[in-house]
């Protein structure tokens, strides 16, 4: 198995079966660390550099403080409009990251093409973890779900994924690419214009995923052990930001949305999950469900992020 020191964390298509359990093992140990709320030193000596060039509540703030939790420090942008590939000059991520490199020891970068960490990668000295990328991929979302999926229900294996959403998203992506690593399931459900590309599933089918599609939610609903959600509504992930102006939102269509009363057919120990935030793909009141595992999904994003960076910046083995 290679080792996480030093290294980038850009996809998880290549990742291995012992490389999730690597991960899943180190965030179980870093665990309680983040559960007493007390920050540790583990990485008292390191910094993190953030660069976020599309909007993020949760996994910008979650990487910044799974670094405070374990004592590191951070420095970074939020707004790309606030620097100078922002500006009139539209530096290169090249020039960018030879700058940022000096900041820091590892880079956390979200943009909105797609491959732009990769591309940071190529220039930078230190470890750079992509925090998604266009419509291309969120590993450190899938880690953190599938870490939530062992935490709740013990095993990955021999579960089905129902994942319903918008099948473009880079979450999907990681997903698709992470299962195939276990012996999991998926039934994919999206609008037709939002399916699985051919080429996409050419690449899972070869890489040996069982998987299927469905027109319906309330067709596959009781099929699932895991029910996997994006919003079908949602801003251009190309883009650098999307500015809503006021116009009235798009609502999703029932055959996308997961509701109490359509819960009524799922199975009775089924978790939903959901990267957040959401539209009204998934209304407030299913909160207060037995299914509901999305709250607990935002608490091991930092636990996550904690293991990860440990991990890549060779504090833990
Ligand atoms: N889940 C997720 O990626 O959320 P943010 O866009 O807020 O980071």
């Amino acid at each position: 198995m290679r080792s996480f020191a030093g290294r980038d964390i850009l996809s998880l298509k290549d990742f291995e079966h012992a490389e999730f359990m690597q991960v899943f093992e180190t965030a179980e140990d870093l665990e309680p660390i983040a559960r007493s709320r007390r920050n540790g030193d583990l990485l008292a000596t390191k910094t993190l550099v953030t660069a976020f060039y599309q909007p993020s509540t949760r996994t910008r703030l979650a990487h910044e403080a799974a670094m405070h939790r374990l004592g590191g420090h951070v420095v970074g942008f939020a707004d790309p409009k606030m620097t100078r590939a922002g500006d009139f000059y539209q530096e290169s991520i090249k020039d960018t990251v030879h700058m940022l490199e000096y900041y820091g020891d590892a880079i956390v970068m979200r943009h909105f093409q797609q491959g732009a960490p990769a591309e940071a990668a190529r220039w930078a000295s230190v470890p750079v973890i992509n925090a998604g990328d266009g419509w291309g991929e969120h590993p450190t979302q899938v880690l953190t779900d599938l870490y939530t999926v062992l935490k709740e229900r013990g095993t990955i294996d021999g579960l089905t994924f129902l994942c319903i959403g918008d099948m473009r998203m880079r979450t999907m992506h990681s997903l698709g690419y992470a299962l195939t690593q276990f012996d999991a399931q998926a039934i994919f459900v999206s609008p037709p214009d939002m399916s699985l590309t051919a080429e996409f599933k050419a690449d899972l089918a070869s890489r040996g995923l069982v998987f299927r599609e469905a027109e319906h939610v309330a067709e596959v609903i009781g099929d699932a052990d895991v029910i996997y959600m994006e919003p079908v509504v949602q801003a251009d992930y190309t883009q650098s930001r999307v500015e809503s102006g006021g116009a009235a939102r798009p609502t999703t269509p029932d055959n996308y949305r997961v509701t109490k009363d359509l819960l009524k057919r799922a199975r009775t120990d089924s978790i939903i999950l959901h990267s957040l935030p959401r539209m009204d793909e998934l209304p407030e009141d299913v909160d207060a469900t037995r299914h509901a595992r999305y709250w607990e999904e935002a608490f091991n994003g930092v636990v996550m992020r904690m293991a990860l960076l440990a991990l890549v910046l060779g504090a833990t083995e």
